[in-house]
């Protein structure tokens, strides 16, 4: 038996006997819960995202989904009373669809799905929650937290490991952006290349202008991908004429669970059956639909 990747195929092992799982046998969904085919990260997403441990992909929803949903976004915050129960939440009415986005599927499928795990019927991974977070000048604290993402313990989801051809986010992040966010207004803040960093955090992270920290500006509508092992923070928002509306919404393998949020029961009942996957139990044996 051959254990070498051969010409860049990823190199996965199977649960028994150190066989290795050949691409060639994955199964995964190629379209969403709508029928659109999913949208895989190109080869520069894929480095740059393995690389820094986020991306940002600028533009995704057009105006009109953008303002919709927008509104649903502020309706949730000001008069929630007006949305009915089982919509009121950042997966109810207009922003369904986002939870399994041609570009979410593509990009769970790559870096957060387990191929045995899933079925051209099923996802191979797990929406595990989600929350929104308008934030007006002032709003928002400073407080790095995570990295070091391979040397975490399992059970530890906080983790992202690398294998020759494949690398693999644990808990991972995605912000739906529906405001434009610029440069110096208060977006997410993170340190390229912390999700496998080896050494200890310098103190000089502790400074929100330290050089180590990076950030993104983008239209609105725009998706923000990172895998929770990368050291991040938030900062207070700045800019007083706009507020930041981002929708937080958390991924995972279907064996792990970080966080403690189920969607609406009815909610999920009434979703078409491949979007139901999403929030199937965590845990393995037998569990692919
Ligand atoms: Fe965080």
């Amino acid at each position: 038996m051959t254990t070498t990747s051969t010409e860049g195929a990823p190199l996965i092992y199977r649960k028994d006997l150190g066989k290795t799982l050949a691409e060639s046998t994955w199964n995964i969904p190629n379209t969403n819960a709508d029928g659109l085919p999913a949208i895989a990260p190109s080869e520069e997403q894929k480095y740059l995202f393995d690389n820094q441990g986020w991306i940002i992909i600028p533009g995704v929803l057009d105006a009109d989904d953008t303002a919709e949903m927008r509104e649903f976004c502020y309706r949730l915050k000001q008069e929630p009373n007006s949305i009915p129960a089982i919509d009121r939440s950042p997966i109810g009415g207009p922003l369904q669809k986002l939870c399994d986005h041609p570009l979410i599927l593509g990009f769970m499928n790559e870096f957060v799905s387990h191929p045995p795990y899933a079925s051209p019927e099923c996802y191979g991974f797990r929406m595990e929650s989600t929350h929104l977070d308008i934030r007006d000048k002032g709003a928002g604290g400073f407080g790095p937290h995570n990295g070091s993402g391979m040397m975490r313990l399992p059970g530890d989801t906080h983790l992202y490991n690398c294998y020759p051809g494949k690398a693999h986010s644990g808990l991972t992040c995605i912000v739906w952006e529906l405001n434009p966010v610029e440069v110096g207004d208060g977006g997410t803040l993170f340190v390229s290349g912390s999700h496998k960093s080896t050494f200890s955090a310098p103190a000089s992270l502790q400074q929100p202008d330290s050089p180590l920290w990076q950030t993104y500006a983008c239209p609105a509508g725009s998706l923000l991908i990172f895998s929770e092992a990368t050291t991040h923070s938030g900062t207070p928002w700045t800019n007083q004429s706009r507020e930041r509306v981002p929708i937080f919404s958390r991924y995972n393998s279907i064996c792990s669970k970080w966080h403690r949020w189920e969607p609406h029961p009815e909610l999920l009942a009434s979703m078409p059956p491949k979007r139901q996957t999403l929030f199937r139990p965590v845990y393995c044996e037998g569990n692919v639909i």
